[in-house]
């Protein structure tokens, strides 16, 4: 059994989203260590740059003692035993996210033979959110208020204003 067990939440969070934040506030209350882990994923293009989305990251999790940010590249069945994670966590929002989750949780553990997935629901509030919906929304001009943390928010009202 071990000890000390740390978590690992990967993602590009591009932006962060309330339903990102609430997998987080249940993974942090289940482990005493939650990482945090922002990818530059080479295959999307970005809104946000890596600096704004750890910001936003780091003041929406202020208030959560065991969770720290931090950003990577590479393969993450890698960057895991880099950080001396023991589980992984991913977000299941609805059934059509198993099937892309199951063949990246199995293609990891191929990858390192260490690595396991632990599945979080987010409430059931947050099911239909994803980032590229929001970032949508925020640039026709649309409320962004109840998706997404209140920085996220402002960070979206700014990007907008610039492309105008
Ligand atoms: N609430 C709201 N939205 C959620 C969510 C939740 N709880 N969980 C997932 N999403 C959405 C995101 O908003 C995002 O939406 P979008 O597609 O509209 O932008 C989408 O689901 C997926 O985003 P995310 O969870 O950030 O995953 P990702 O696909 O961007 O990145 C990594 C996943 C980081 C794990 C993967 O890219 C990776 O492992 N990269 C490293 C390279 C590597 O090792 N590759 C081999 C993998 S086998």
């Amino acid at each position: 059994m071990k000890k000390e067990i740390i978590a690992l939440y990967p993602g590009s969070f591009d932006p962060l989203t309330n339903g990102h934040l609430d997998i987080i506030t249940r993974a942090s209350r289940l482990f005493p260590t939650l990482i945090v882990a922002i990818t530059k994923n080479l295959n999307k293009n970005h809104l946000f740059s890596l600096e704004d989305r750890i910001d936003m990251l780091k003041e929406s999790v202020s208030d959560m003692h065991n969770v720290k940010v931090v950003s990577f590249s590479g393969l993450l069945a890698n960057y895991f035993d880099e950080m001396k994670a023991n589980v992984l966590i991913r977000g299941l929002r609805a059934v059509s996210d198993f099937e892309y989750e199951f063949q990246m949780a199995l293609m990891n553990r191929n990858l390192n033979a260490n690595f396991e997935t632990v599945f979080l629901m987010p409430d059931q509030d947050y099911t239909f959110l994803s980032s590229s919906m929001i970032k949508e929304i925020a640039m026709l001009g649309g409320d962004t208020k109840d998706f997404v943390p209140a920085c996220v928010e402002k960070k979206l009202k700014q990007i907008k204003k610039q492309n105008q």
